[in-house]
């Protein structure tokens, strides 16, 4: 499965999520390789230096981006793709690639103002292919407790017609220092921050990958 983690918003926390998916699908046993979309590649750079086994790429070209995750994908690897936060080619490209969008999305009107613009994409490329290709779900990140705009910005999202979520990724200081807070036990323990990307992954990425699974075995 490729998924793509992208937003026309910059600094939403795609790059924390992507390192935090890769860890975590990786020690779950699907091999889950990367392939970082933007310029001086931060989340492959701080990825290789966490774990070295890890499989990374980078390219921020159109070709260059397709030609990593065909060569990923034909050789059996599920792929991450790490956009940049603007909108162009690599955004673009990503949306035409993936199985799966995830869009991580802060709380606030303005963040989901400048958000149109990638969930337009999705919609658009949605309606071009067949089958409705590439699902897609907002995810809402660095969430406060308690925060009373939550339900309002979850209310407003149900116009543009693509899900949010369940699972929120919610502000954490462990998540914000830590290249990956997946092997660490000091934050894995009940409500630690490490479980809201595990409650992701279930919620999201599990039943798909598991669909994956069956209907190739068909
Ligand atoms: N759950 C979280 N808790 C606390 N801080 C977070 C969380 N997620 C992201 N951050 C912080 O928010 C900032 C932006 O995160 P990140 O770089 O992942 O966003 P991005 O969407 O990839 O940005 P860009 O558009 O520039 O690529 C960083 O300082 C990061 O540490
Ligand atoms: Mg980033």
């Amino acid at each position: 499965m490729i998924i793509g983690l992208a937003n026309s918003k910059g600094g939403v926390g795609k790059s924390t999520l992507a390192r935090n998916l890769v860890v975590y699908l990786n020690d779950l046993g699907f091999s889950t390789a990367l392939v970082d979309a933007e310029e001086y590649a931060p989340t492959a750079t701080l990825l290789k230096n966490f774990d070295s086994n890890l499989i990374l790429r980078s390219a921020t070209s159109l070709d260059g981006i397709d030609d990593e995750v065909q060569e990923l994908s034909e050789s059996g690897h599920h792929v991450i793709i790490d956009a940049p936060g603007k909108e162009g080619d690599q955004v673009s490209t990503l949306c035409l690639l993936s199985d799966l969008v995830l869009i991580p999305l802060c709380v606030s009107e303005q963040d989901l103002l400048q958000t149109v613009g990638v969930i337009n994409l999705v919609r658009r490329q949605q309606r071009r292919s067949e089958g409705g290709k590439p699902d897609a779900s907002i995810v809402l990140t660095r969430t406060l407790k308690n925060d009373i705009a939550v339900p309002s910005v979850r209310e407003n999202l149900l116009r543009y017609g693509i899900p949010v979520a369940d699972t929120e990724i919610r502000e954490r200081i462990a998540i914000k220092r830590n290249t990956s807070v997946m092997r660490d036990k000091r934050f894995g323990g009940k409500d630690g921050p490490a479980t809201d990307v595990q409650s992701l992954v279930a919620e999201i990425i599990l039943p798909r990958l598991n669909n994956e699974q069956r209907v190739s075995n068909e």
